[in-house]
């Protein structure tokens, strides 16, 4: 059993302690976090059923008069698992790292830290092999993750040459009111740091973009032009797509028509925290123009990263040196078709 920590138990942390404790194979110590956050109070009205450990020692009266036992510090966390999913505020995993290598633990990073903070920048379907053994890795963003998992399913089909992509981001996660209450869209500079990343995952594809923030929080929408090395049909474009485990394809004529139908859709489905861990590309969306292969995607912000998290679990840990042998372990444990 590989004994697994998540320190910094927000958006993505909370998601990170469920994708573990889903897997047979890994077991959730615990997670940390720094105070009384509204996901710490939903873990004592569930009972508390992951270990929690405080990283800022002066907060312990607080948090025990609200009745949330203490199991430690984030050092004694650290010293008792073999890998941290570190998924604290932007930044701070930077710092934490330095608790990581003294312990010398492995550690995988989210998307908001610098890329030097790992050895490796890492997504499960397209270099699981380059995360083997290594000691820090950093997961791709949100978007990039997303859009990295339809770029290598065509890749290893056809070849991609390069990728043009627009990007509709959300503006913030349901709840954040720090972000104040907006209705205006917000123009970055050209190339979008998704395609950049992309370039440094799969270095042999050359890729720009642009990326319009707008005052939305249920998922980001990237319209994708993709020119492939070998020509194609929209049809094959489909099955590539249909066959990916991590891929949803959607039909606007269904009813999905847009990100609130599918965060609706993932609801009804009654999973954890109502996550869908897929990316959903719209059916309708799909064609190839000119050579060019054009879809549609939606990115399930704060859900995407889990699967490709727990895959660098995998790599780091050398439970698999097969790529789609590892993936599909974690597919199988997150209930992805
Ligand atoms: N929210 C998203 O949509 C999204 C998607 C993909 C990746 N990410 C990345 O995931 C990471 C976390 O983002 P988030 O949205 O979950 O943030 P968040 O603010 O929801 O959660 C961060 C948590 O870390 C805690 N924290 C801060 N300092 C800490 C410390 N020293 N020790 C322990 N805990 C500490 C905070 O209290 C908070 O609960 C960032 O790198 C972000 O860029 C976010």
């Amino acid at each position: 059993m590989v004994k697994v920590g998540v320190v910094g138990y927000g958006v993505i942390g909370l998601r990170l302690a469920t994708g573990v404790s889903l897997q047979d194979d890994m077991e959730l110590v615990g997670v940390a976090d720094v105070g009384l956050t509204l996901p710490v109070r939903a873990l004592l009205e569930r009972g508390m059923p992951y270990d929690f450990y405080l990283a800022i020692p002066d907060n312990r009266e607080k948090l025990e008069a609200a009745g949330v036992p203490i199991s430690g510090t984030l050092e004694d966390l650290v010293q008792k698992c073999d890998v941290i999913l570190d998924a604290t505020s932007a930044g701070v995993g930077a710092k934490n790292k330095e608790i990581y290598a003294k312990y010398g633990k492995k550690a995988i990073f989210q998307g908001g830290e610098s890329t030097e903070v790992a050895d490796v920048f890492f997504h499960g379907y397209a270099n699981y092999e380059e995360g083997l053994g290594k000691q820090f890795l950093k997961l791709t963003s949100c978007n990039t993750t997303g859009l990295i998992r339809a770029v290598d399913c065509l890749d290893r089909e056809l070849g991609v040459e390069n990728v043009m992509l627009t990007i509709v981001r959300r503006v913030a996660d349901p709840g954040d009111y720090h972000r104040g209450l907006t209705n205006a869209l917000k123009v970055d500079t050209v190339p979008s740091h998704q395609a950049t990343d992309l370039m440094l995952i799969m270095p042999h594809i050359k890729a720009t973009g642009v990326l319009v923030h707008t005052p939305v929080t249920h998922g980001h929408f990237i319209s994708v032009n993709i020119k492939p090395k070998k020509s194609t049909t929209t049809e094959e474009v489909l099955r590539y797509f249909n066959e990916h485990p991590r891929i949803r394809v959607v039909r606007i004529a269904d009813g999905f028509q847009g990100n609130a139908a599918i965060f609706r859709y993932a609801r009804d489905l009654a999973r954890p925290h109502s996550d869908m861990y897929d990316i959903a590309i719209f059916e309708e969306t799909v064609t190839v123009f000119e050579g060019h292969v054009i879809f549609g995607l939606h990115v399930p912000q704060e859900a995407v990263v889990i699967p490709e998290t727990v895959d660098g679990i995998r790599a780091v840990m050398e439970m698999s040196t097969d790529r789609l042998e590892a993936v599909q372990v974690t597919n199988k444990f997150l209930n992805m078709a």
